[in-house]
């Protein structure tokens, strides 16, 4: 069976008893500046599970897209993606262990016909806190599940909350124990290596988590667990783990899914292993690529923070591991995104609409990470081999973005090893050292002070008054954002720019930098700074006495801008080198967005490809 099929059978079953289906949540949740991606099913629904009434009512079916950044690392045995998507059923204080498993036995062995002999169960064995599940023990009894088949684990196998174990869960955070089913492949044998004796939860391959059903009625307290107010159901299961036991294939990566973009990556490679004698690259780049699609349909940009960090991440390593297939060029993306996104076209239409601007976030990203080992190559080639080391591969890192996996390769080419715990120990450094120095130092609405920032900081001050010089004096800044890639620029304006408007306002930032202007830093009174034009963004309350910024020649008459800002910026205009505004949003109501970066010299590439207006 189809994941497709999967996930309209189960749709479908559930609703003959009386769920609503509910549209799944955005992968990138809108309002929630807490969290990154959405992680399970049940995210969405935490405040109906602790309580608060749904409007859909008391038994609720989805299919919900997911993403667990902290399984990026487990990305190459059989089984672990980073992106799933999640088939849940919820009972709000409705039906519970005596529907529910019966319910999901039902859909497995009737609906997708699964082999009763392959499936195993594994309950919560209790705790001081919370009774062994015995009552669930009798439910399985009666649906014929032999007791030998029955597995009992702890909390670190049984219980289930975002946050792990109760002891792990944070006051407010909801969980239960769980009641798990397992399919066993028989196809696969049982390593050693794993422990002597195979079960359910062994790591081997051999068993496949395929439904964890949550009894989801406690909350932690500072007292310890206390008893929700009403027993919920809140069911996740993995729907390309579902599909693989349905195809009776021990390996994920071989279903539909992923398959054609496996077998393409096979043709496309230029050296390497064959899938067969070491699928991790391949795992790693369909598993990471697909992920991507979703991300960047989501709106997320490759940057060095928060989603963008993640986004660039995978990004970066599914091409390293393209790499290790011999592939420099772009020939293992261009086939490979479509394949990977073409099975989602149909039940997410916004994967449908999106596939040009995916492309080319995943491709400028690409295309960025080259010129970074471009120049992390050349300094290698520099180097004398006596002084490549760990510290030397860190050094890269830090310096170029260059990936120590990279740094590796082309050591061994030298005859040279490097240690990867070593080099571990240096990156766990500077984390500490930046972690210290980060504390307190995000001013200005300045994400970091590095030099590509503060070009950038000054170069919006230089769009913001030419925005009033180019487009009138009614343009007024509404926010801001700056990172070491590109600036964010919002204001009112009441018309989408036109592209010859954008050139206008480009050109004129750009001559005010071929100027070589001074930026002049002065503490000025601040009705008198406001009375001279300063311009002060009126959602800030200042002081009485402000930090104006002034770029011209002559600060007395015919400076180009003056704005009231903490800093810091560069000294001169000529020092951000030149600007280049690569996108406009609309953002509605009279609001308009520009995107503007430091041009490296490539700025024929990005006009082409990417349009200035959208
Ligand atoms: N909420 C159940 C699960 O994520 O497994």
């Amino acid at each position: 069976m189809t994941a497709s099929t999967i996930r309209q059978k189960y749709l479908a079953f559930f609703k003959a008893k009386d769920h609503q289906i509910i549209p799944p949540a955005p992968l990138v949740p809108a309002d929630d500046p807490t969290t990154l991606f959405t992680n399970s099913g049940m995210q969405p629904l935490v405040p109906y599970l602790k309580g608060q009434i749904h409007p859909m009512g008391r038994r609720l079916v989805d299919s919900q897209p997911c993403f667990r950044a902290e399984d990026i690392d487990e990305v190459g045995d059989n089984r672990h993606t980073t992106f799933f998507e999640m088939l849940g059923n919820w009972s709000l204080g409705d039906y519970f262990k005596q529907d529910q498993l019966p319910w999901f036995w039902e859909f497995l062995t009737h609906e997708l016909k699964l082999p009763k002999a392959r499936l195993y169960i594994s309950l919560f064995k209790g705790s001081s806190q919370v009774p062994r599940d015995q009552e669930s023990l009798k439910v399985w009894k009666k649906l014929g599940v032999p007791e030998n088949k029955i597995y009992w684990y702890e909390a670190k196998k049984n219980w289930w909350s975002r946050a792990g174990t109760p002891e792990e869960m944070p006051e407010g955070e909801i969980g239960g124990p769980t009641s798990e089913v397992f399919f066993e492949f028989d196809s696969v044998d049982h390593n050693t290596k794993y422990g002597k004796a195979c079960h359910p939860n062994c790591d081997c391959g051999r068993f496949l988590e395929i439904g964890n059903t949550v009894f989801m009625e406690y909350e932690k307290t500072k007292q310890g667990l206390k008893k929700l107010p009403a027993q919920n159901v809140d069911f996740g299961g993995g729907l390309e783990r579902l599909t693989a036991a349905s195809q009776n294939q021990p390996d994920i990566f071989q279903i539909e899914l992923f398959s054609e973009a496996v077998k393409n990556l096979e043709v496309v490679k230029k050296s390497g292993p064959a899938y067969n004698q070491d699928p991790l690259p391949y795992r790693v780049i369909v598993d990471h690529l697909r992920a991507a699609v979703f991300m960047a349909a989501g709106g997320v940009e490759p940057s060095n923070k928060d989603r963008g960090y993640i986004l660039r991440r995978l990004i970066r390593r599914s091409m390293v591991q393209a790499r290790k297939l011999g592939m420099e060029q772009d020939e293992w993306l261009s086939n490979t995104l479509p394949l990977l996104a073409s099975p989602y076209t149909k039940t997410y239409p916004l994967i449908d609409k999106k596939i040009p601007e995916i492309n080319q976030t995943i491709t400028q990203e690409i295309d960025k990470f080259r010129q970074t080992i471009t120049r992390g190559l050349k300094e290698f080639n520099k180097t004398s081999p006596n002084q490549i080391n760990e510290r030397f591969a860190f050094k890269s890192l830090a310096t170029y973005g260059m990936p120590f996996e990279i740094t590796q390769e082309l050591a061994q080419q030298r005859g040279i090893k490097l240690d990867k715990g070593v080099f571990d120990e240096y990156v766990k450094k500077h984390q500490d050292l930046s972690r210290t120095v980060s504390t307190g130092m995000f001013k200005g609405g300045l994400a970091d002070h590095s030099e590509a920032t503060t070009k950038l900081h000054t170069a919006t001050h230089l769009l913001h008054a030419a925005l009033k010089k180019v487009l009138g004096d009614h343009v007024r800044q509404e926010g801001s954002h700056i990172t070491a890639e590109r600036l964010r620029f919002d204001f009112a304006h009441p018309r989408v720019l036109a592209d010859e408007e954008i050139k206008k306002v480009e050109d004129l930032v750009n001559q005010k930098i071929t100027e070589d202007l001074p930026v002049k830093k002065t503490i000025e009174a601040k009705n008198q700074a406001l009375k001279s034009g300063a311009m002060a963004f009126f959602k800030e309350t200042y002081p009485d006495k402000v930090t104006v910024y002034t770029v011209g020649r002559d600060l007395n008459q015919g400076w180009f801008s003056k704005e009231f800002c903490g800093g810091p910026h560069v000294t001169s205009t000529g020092k951000i080198g030149s600007v280049r505004i690569y996108k406009q949003k609309n953002l509605g109501a009279g609001l308009r967005r520009l995107y503007a970066r430091l041009n490296h010299g490539n700025h024929q590439s990005i006009d082409q490809n990417q349009g200035r207006t959208q």
